[in-house]
This record gives C-alpha cells, sequence and structure tokens, in this order.
C-alpha cells in the first residue's frame, strides 16, 4: 500500500487558504500584511449585539443538547416567515434542511445525487468549494462560463448547447444539477432577472435540477436588483442556499440552511435525503441556532445593521474598483454585489508567469495577500476581498497598482 489515504482525499484542498502559512512567517518576522482574500464579514463588521445576545440567552437556557436533526423549529418558522414576507412563498416546516454553513448543505447535496463518475454544471469562475465537493463525492464538473463581456452574467444560448449536447450524448440522466451564485462571488455580479428566467425555462425544458446559492442575498448595491430564484422557479424542482454567514454577518456560528419548495417527486426525494443526512450528523450548532432565528426575525434590529453593512460595502468596493480601474494592466468589471472584485490581469506585459506567481510576489513584496484566480477557475484573475475599511483597502489598492507598474518597466 503506497497510501493510506483514498483516491478522492486529493481533492482536499482552499485555494484561498493555501498562502496562510506563508502570511504567518511573514507576520512573525515583523511583516504587516493586509489579508484581503477571506470574505469573512465580522472580521471588519462586528456581529451585530442582538444575534450575540440571543446567543448568550440560548446558552443561559441551556440549550446546550442535540437538536431536531433538522433544525429547531423557532429557526424554521423564522425562515418560513422570511420567505413568506420576502417572496410569498409559502414553504413548510420540512422544505427546509438547517446544515452547518452552506458548506454542509453543498456536502449533502452531492452525497446524496452524485454516484462516482457523475456530473453537475458549475459555472465558471465558481466558489472553489462547489468543484471540491462534488469530485470529494467522486463527480466530475462540468463548466459552464459566465460571460464577463456581459457583467459576468449567465448566458443562456451557451448553455441551451451544453445541455443540448449532453443530452444527445445521454449525459443529461447523469448531470444532477446545475449551480447558479447569486450574488456571486467570486465576480461580485447581480444576475439579471431577465436572464435568470431564461435559464429556469432551460432547466424546465431539460429537466435538471437547478440550485441556487444566495448565501449573499441581500448584499447587493450600485442601484443593482436581486431576484430569488424562488420566484421564477414556481412548479419547477429547486432548491435555494441560504444562512448566517454573509447578511447576518455570523460566518463562525457556522449555520446555514437548504429550501426545496416544490412538492413534485425530484423534489420530494430530495428534501426526505437531506432531513436523512441532517439526523446522520445529529445537529448543527444549538445556540448558534436560537441566534439566527433572532436574526431572522428581529427585523428592527436586522433592517438597521444591514443597511449599515452595505451602505459601507458599496463604499468601499466602489473606491477599490475606482482605483483598479486607474491600472492599465488590469481589466475589472464592477460588482454589484457580494464584497468581492475579479481584475483580469495581463500577466504578460507583466512578465508574470501566472495568478500564482503574481499572488506569491504581491504578498512577500507590497505585503498584500489576495487570491489566485485560478482557484475559481479564473486563472487570468485574482480575487480581492473589499471589506476592510476604505483607507486601508485604498492603501492595498494603491499597492497593487504599484507592484504592477515596478513589474511593467
Ligand atoms: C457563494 C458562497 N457560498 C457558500 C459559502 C460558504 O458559506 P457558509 O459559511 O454558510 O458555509 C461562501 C463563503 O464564502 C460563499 O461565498
Amino acid at each position: 500500500m503506497d497510501s493510506i489515504l483514498s483516491k478522492r482525499s486529493v481533492y482536499a484542498e482552499n485555494s484561498i487558504l493555501e498562502e496562510e502559512r506563508e502570511v504567518e512567517k511573514l507576520e512573525k518576522s515583523g511583516k504587516k500584511i493586509i489579508e484581503i482574500n477571506r470574505g469573512d464579514p465580522p472580521v471588519y463588521f462586528p456581529t451585530p449585539k442582538y444575534i450575540i445576545d440571543a446567543y448568550i440567552k440560548a446558552l443561559r437556557a441551556s440549550e446546550t443538547g442535540y437538536t431536531r436533526a433538522e433544525g429547531v423549529f423557532p429557526l424554521i418558522d423564522a425562515i418560513i416567515k422570511r420567505y413568506r414576507s420576502k417572496y410569498k412563498l409559502s414553504l413548510k416546516e420540512n422544505d427546509i434542511t438547517v446544515t452547518a454553513g452552506v458548506s454542509e448543505a453543498l456536502n449533502f447535496i452531492n452525497t446524496i445525487l452524485i454516484d462516482q463518475g457523475e456530473s453537475a454544471i458549475i459555472f465558471r469562475p465558481y466558489y472553489n468549494q462547489y468543484v471540491t465537493q462534488l469530485k470529494l463525492s467522486g463527480g466530475v464538473p462540468i463548466f459552464e462560463d459566465y460571460d464577463e463581456k456581459n457583467n459576468w452574467d449567465l448566458n443562456p444560448e451557451s448553455i441551451k448547447k451544453t445541455l443540448a449536447s449532453l443530452k444527445s450524448r445521454n449525459r443529461l440522466a447523469h448531470t444532477k444539477y446545475m449551480l447558479i451564485t447569486n450574488p456571486n462571488n467570486p465576480t461580485g455580479t447581480v444576475l439579471s432577472r431577465g436572464v435568470l428566467k431564461e435559464v429556469v425555462d432551460l432547466a424546465n425544458e431539460y429537466s435538471i435540477f437547478l440550485i441556487s446559492d444566495e448565501i449573499y442575498d441581500e448584499i447587493y448595491f450600485n442601484k443593482a436588483k436581486f431576484t430569488s430564484l424562488c420566484e421564477l422557479a414556481k412548479g419547477i424542482p429547486h432548491m435555494i442556499l441560504n444562512g448566517a454567514s454573509k447578511d447576518f454577518d455570523a460566518t463562525g456560528f457556522r449555520i446555514g440552511y437548504s429550501i426545496v419548495p416544490e412538492n413534485d417527486k425530484i423534489s420530494s426525494e430530495i428534501k426526505s435525503k437531506m432531513a436523512d443526512m441532517a439526523k446522520v450528523r445529529l445537529c448543527v450548532n444549538t445556540p448558534a441556532q436560537y441566534a439566527l432565528a433572532e436574526g431572522l426575525s428581529n427585523l428592527t434590529e436586522h433592517k438597521k445593521a444591514i443597511a449599515y453593512m452595505v451602505k459601507e460595502i458599496e463604499k468601499r468596493v466602489n473606491s477599490a474598483t475606482d482605483i483598479l480601474e486607474e491600472n492599465e494592466f488590469l481589466q475589472t468589471v464592477r460588482p454589484n454585489g457580494a464584497f468581492y472584485i475579479l481584475p483580469r490581469v495581463d500577466f504578460k506585459s507583466l512578465r508574470i508567469k501566472n495568478d500564482y506567481e503574481f499572488v506569491d510576489r504581491l504578498l512577500k513584496e507590497e505585503g498584500i495577500f489576495v487570491t489566485r484566480g485560478s482557484g475559481f477557475g479564473a486563472e487570468s484573475h485574482i480575487r480581492i476581498v473589499s471589506l476592510p475599511p476604505k483607507n486601508i483597502l485604498d492603501y492595498a489598492m494603491d499597492k497593487i497598482n504599484y507592484f504592477c507598474k515596478k513589474y511593467a518597466k
């Protein structure tokens, strides 16, 4: 035996964190590093006090044991109310499974849907975990590209071609789902309603299960309008993913949820298996479930907190984008949602081999830690997290511009 490890364990990696050791080393040697690699809002926006108070209250009420595996009823009820008031959706308790973040929901989805060698359609650039989790389940991604020339929106014509080709090759039955992200990490795009509708119609025509990761569904700006998949997919099998991490500024709570609103055969099978998966791992963090229930229910406090956060993020993203636009070696599509910027880099003019080298040199020479685009299926790009205060972020952008000029000489 060469190694005790399974073959699929090779896929257990995370490009966002891969330079962390290097950062630790640099910091130990006294260098100051600006880390704009990880989308972790509580680092810059403390989790709202009313949510923390609810967490502590649950602890004091001895809510410290296992809970109902699919999620405590106060949280399930709060999710039902949110979707009723926001989208006029009538959900039932068993439509919802509470998970340890969207991350765990992704793990459940791939475990219950993917047999060895089967596929899912993943849109590129993608949030890196989609591909990792699919591969860890033995799956093979089929990539479809978001259209960079059209604000990184979906491209229905190209999706139709892919679906038709899969059908003609008898691969459609082994292509288990199509996964979109709205608003998007890493592009910051908010998908347009019209194009989203076309994609919903295609999913219906080709009978492919559609999943929308809407974890940033309250973080959009620059006059963008967000449409949830559940508004357009009535009567069509689909799933919405969401959670506490971004809108509720509580990444460390590790709480997310999946919603399957329809009751057709596919939807019923999926939601029942999601619940079975929840039972396998017993439950998720108990006080955090009560804290998110409060987050979702206390609309007055939530509105205040999210309005402040979005206003700040809008300022920070726009200012950083303005500075990057001065850089002739970068091409940046202005983001309208989430808090990421994904500039295309002209590595050739900089005589830098690729995104790995760019990230490594920028870190070691300028103390700015960004993420390589190839981790998201975008090897000509780098990803910037625009959460630090404006003066720090602007300084980091100036450093990136300085770095590019230095290499272009
Ligand atoms: C699009 C997207 N989905 C899911 C996640 C992970 O979410 P969670 O913290 O709920 O596991 C992230 C985290 O950055 C994300 O950007």
